[in-house]
């Protein structure tokens, strides 16, 4: 439900730059202009930025570049995904906050939003540095009736999603490198954590993480990253919204994810193939095991990578990182 908080910010959204009296919005919410003055506070409080004016009352001339659950709901167009939002300022991962809640109990297409990560977390055991405000940090709840040794679609599912938004979208070239980087022109613009809570032979439940660097600059990132990243910042030369990106990432994911579970892994991989920058070539595959050299052939049902080891047999790498630069 929402409320006075919510309701004020509709109505002034509503009125479009034009002010609205108290006296009206008192009115219009059913509560006395006293709960209205304490509400428009609140939102100032926010970021909101509301003029008052003694005869015309208010106006709401800007809002803050948060990606508060107010704003990712208005016009958000999925069925599902990111109708709980659970937001904070500061959390140490949203995937941890994410696993936490479906612990408790919260269900499926729930969000978790951060504008800074003390303990971003990327894949075995890595960090995920993104500066405060400057990325889209986000984690969700998905309750899938797959079976566990099917997750890695998942990522697969992720990964099809956000490089066809930037694509799409923003008219980037972004391309899928296995199994959960995004790329463009050669480095890293997102990266994707899936998380699985399971048994033998259900999933409990899987924490899906995504960081997507958008208005960082080259020069907030380490010597060693900033060879290696960048951002859609850097790429279009210009600043992005990043509540509107937020939403079409969501709607995305939730097509793909309803695809996946409604027509199976084959369209997928489909759509996988024609967006991914590893099979065909030369690479380095680095995995707990063992590292080697060979040439990516295919990836099967599992989301394993098959690559013709040089000089030796089919290898099938379920785990592991791939490197196309020193695969040569
Ligand atoms: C990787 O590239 O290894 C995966 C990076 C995933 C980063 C995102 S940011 C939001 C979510 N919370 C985390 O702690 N990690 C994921």
């Amino acid at each position: 439900m929402a409320g006075v908080k919510e309701k004020t910010l509709r109505a002034l959204r509503e009125t479009k730059e034009e002010y609205l009296s108290g006296e009206v919005l008192s009115n219009l919410l059913g509560v006395s202009r006293t709960a209205v003055w304490k509400a428009v506070q609140a939102l100032r409080q926010e970021g909101y930025d509301i003029t008052s004016q003694a005869r015309s009352g208010y106006r709401l001339n800007k809002i803050p570049d948060r990606l508060l659950p107010a704003e990712i709901s208005w016009g958000l167009k999925t069925r599902f995904l990111g109708h709980h939002i659970h937001y904070y300022e500061t959390m140490s991962s949203t995937n941890i906050r994410a696993k936490e809640l479906a612990r408790q109990g919260a269900g499926e297409g729930t969000l978790v939003v951060a504008e800074e990560q003390v303990e971003g977390r990327g894949r075995r055991g890595r960090t995920w540095h993104s500066p405060p405000g400057e990325g889209v940090l986000f984690s969700f709840i998905l309750r899938p009736a797959l079976q566990p040794t099917h997750a890695p679609q998942l990522t697969f599912m992720a990964s099809v999603a956000v490089a066809k938004t930037l694509r799409e979208d923003y008219n980037l070239p972004a391309g899928i490198k296995w199994p959960n980087d995004i790329f463009i022109r050669g480095r890293k613009v997102a990266g994707i954590l899936t998380e699985l809570s399971a048994e033998v032979d259900r999933i409990n439940f899987v924490a899906m993480g995504i960081g997507v660097n958008v208005n960082t600059e080259l020069a907030s990132f380490s010597p060693f990253l900033r060879e290696r990243v960048t951002s859609l910042r850097v790429e279009k030369g210009h600043s992005l919204a990043r509540v509107p990106l937020l939403q079409r990432l969501l709607l995305s994911l939730e097509e793909e994810y309803t695809a996946l579970l409604e027509g199976g892994f084959a369209p997928l991989r489909r759509r996988w193939l024609e967006l991914n920058l590893v099979l065909g070539k030369r690479v380095r595959i680095i995995s707990p095991e063992r590292s080697f050299t060979g040439t990516a052939v295919n990836v099967d049902e599992y989301g394993a990578l098959l690559v013709q080891e040089e000089g030796a047999g089919l290898r099938r790498v379920l785990a592991g990182d791939v490197s196309l630069r020193e695969g040569g």
